[in-house]
């Protein structure tokens, strides 16, 4: 099988197009950055996408043919990563006429103090400015979910974000240009849609090769599939934000690369009469979204998965790949019954969810074999959800336990039970020995102190940094009481009401 091919990556910077070969395909944006192009405002804080002082904005092209803006942490983004898209820095908001509306609103709201963490923060609002109108003082804190100060306060921070609009509004009109002018719905045609334009005119695979290190940016699913049969041992890429940190963190040398995120059919979101389908190259962020137009419940959680520049990378599908024990997704997807579909070569299997794991960091994966999508059941009337995760922060924190409990019930009795964990256990797991002891009872106290005792036959969690077993037990015993409370009585009668009108 021949593929189209090209060895050079092509983006813009600042205007200019760059064509780059024979680069490290594990070479990160920062170190790219601020070593090869001494563009040093990009600042290195934690290197592990935690602190925000790298964040840059990236823009590439929707499935309509619009401008998608970005930020991402360019300290585990790999350059390869890059190509077909324009890349803005906090260099790239320098305007012939002072300061861009952003940097006049830090100034003048008192934002910086040892300005270390500012250039992220601009960026980080660079990214809000062209993708929503007015936001919300939610909204806001999101956006600034990944970025982290340690002297200035948050206060003058989000005043700065709410007040970079009105700056845009008194722009003159020879001050305003694609840079200056914050989100609106009809974009105006700019210089930036043809520079992606014509990025998008190669649409050959990239294949970069440097020294011992491969790259290899399939199209298509079947060129993707053709790839990992002919190197089974190469690192699957998504959008690295597990990977990245095995290069930054633990020096780890990756030889061979396939990246999947150049495959259009793998950046799909679709929906049958049966389930909702999230393709592998769908990010978190996307994911999210849909999967909260389905499950409203799953609203907490998608604001509490890292932060916006982690979910703009990361995909859901790299989540259940990696199957980390304490990766968030998996307890609500467990729940609802979600199904992997896995394929080798032009062979497809599915597999439930909670069976794909088979042991700590064991999984039904055949060598070769990656994960296509997952399918989420579509919900019924009758599905009561929740979901919880506990941390220490509210964002950026991995869970020290997350807990997922979906039920049916009819006739006075629980019909229908499904209890998932994570962190207590070496894969995400059920509780099956819960279940049983709720299934076809009363949803009463008495129901839930057996519910509750059987917890503790199903999970001998460990003692880790983040939480000691004893606590972990006891937070997820006191997870199923506070479904109770939630679930019986006068409000689960009423929410069954809702959920029937
Ligand atoms: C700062 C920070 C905060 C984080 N916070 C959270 C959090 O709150 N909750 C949480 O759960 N996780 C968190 N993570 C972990 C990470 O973001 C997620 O696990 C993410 O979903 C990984 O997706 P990815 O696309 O970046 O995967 P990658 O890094 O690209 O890949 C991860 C692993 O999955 C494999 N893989 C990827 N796609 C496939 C596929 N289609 N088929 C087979 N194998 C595949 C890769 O080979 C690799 O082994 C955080 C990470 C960082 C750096
Ligand atoms: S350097 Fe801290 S997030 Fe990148
Ligand atoms: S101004 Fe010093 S870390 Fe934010």
């Amino acid at each position: 099988m021949s593929f189209h091919t090209r060895n050079t990556i092509y983006f813009y910077l600042h205007g200019k197009r760059i064509a780059l070969r024979d680069v490290s395909p594990s070479l990160t944006v920062l170190n790219y950055l601020r070593d090869e192009l001494h563009r040093t405002g990009t600042k290195e804080g934690c290197a592990e996408g935690d602190c925000g002082a790298c964040t840059v904005v990236v823009a590439d092209l929707n499935q309509q043919g619009c401008i998608q803006y970005r930020a991402i942490n360019a300290c585990i983004h790999f350059v390869p990563l890059l190509d077909g898209k324009i890349l803005f820095t906090v260099e790239s908001l320098k305007t012939n006429h002072g300061l861009h509306p952003i940097q006049q609103a830090m100034l003048d709201c008192h934002a910086s103090q040892c300005g270390f963490c500012t250039p992220g923060f601009v960026m980080s609002l660079f990214g809000l400015y062209k993708t929503a109108d007015k936001p919300t003082h939610e909204q806001l804190c999101h956006a600034l979910s990944g970025n982290l100060c340690r002297c200035t306060g948050y206060r003058p921070i989000i005043d700065a974000g709410q007040r970079m609009y009105d700056y845009a509004q008194a722009l003159a009109p020879e001050q305003q240009s694609a840079l200056t002018h914050p989100y609106s719905a009809q974009e105006t045609p700019s210089a930036w849609l043809s520079q992606l334009h014509e990025l998008a005119a190669h649409t050959e695979s990239l294949v970069i090769h440097h020294q011992q290190q491969a790259f290899l940016a399939p199209r298509s699913i079947s060129e993707l599939s053709h790839y990992l049969l002919a190197y089974p041992n190469a690192y699957l890429l998504a959008g690295g934000t597990d990977i990245g940190l095995w290069v930054t963190k633990r020096q780890q040398h990756l030889n061979t690369i396939i990246y999947l995120g150049q495959v259009a059919e793998l950046d799909q979101i679709s929906q049958t009469d049966e389930y909702l389908e999230i393709a592998a190259a769908v990010n978190l962020e996307r994911a999210y979204q849909a999967l909260v137009q389905h499950f409203p419940e799953l609203q907490d959680l998608h604001w509490r998965f890292a932060s916006l520049p982690i979910r703009n990378a990361g995909t859901l599908v790299g989540n259940i790949a990696n199957g980390s024990p304490i990766g968030d997704s998996m307890p609500a997807l467990i729940v609802l019954g979600a199904r992997v579909l896995l394929r080798r070569g032009n062979t497809q299997r599915e597999l439930a969810l909670e069976d794909f794991y088979l042991a700590y960091q064991q999984k039904d994966l055949q060598p070769s074999e990656f994960v296509q999508a997952v399918r989420i059941p579509l919900r019924t009337s009758t599905q009561i959800l929740r979901v919880w995760k506990i941390s220490k922060r509210f964002e950026q924190d991995i869970s020290a336990v997350c807990a997922a409990f979906c039920m049916e019930y009819q006739e006075g009795k629980i019909h229908t039970i499904r209890i998932a964990f994570g962190g207590m256990a070496a894969t995400p797991k059920r509780a099956t020995h819960t279940e049983q002891a709720l299934l076809q009872q009363n949803w009463s106290l008495a129901t839930l102190e057996k519910a509750q005792a059987a917890l503790a036959q199903d999970f001998k969690p460990l003692s880790d940094m983040r939480a000691s077993a004893d606590y972990r037990l006891h937070v997820a015993q006191q997870l199923l009481h506070k479904f109770y409370l939630q679930t019986s009585g006068s409000s689960f009668v009423s929410e069954l009401g809702d959920l029937h009108d």
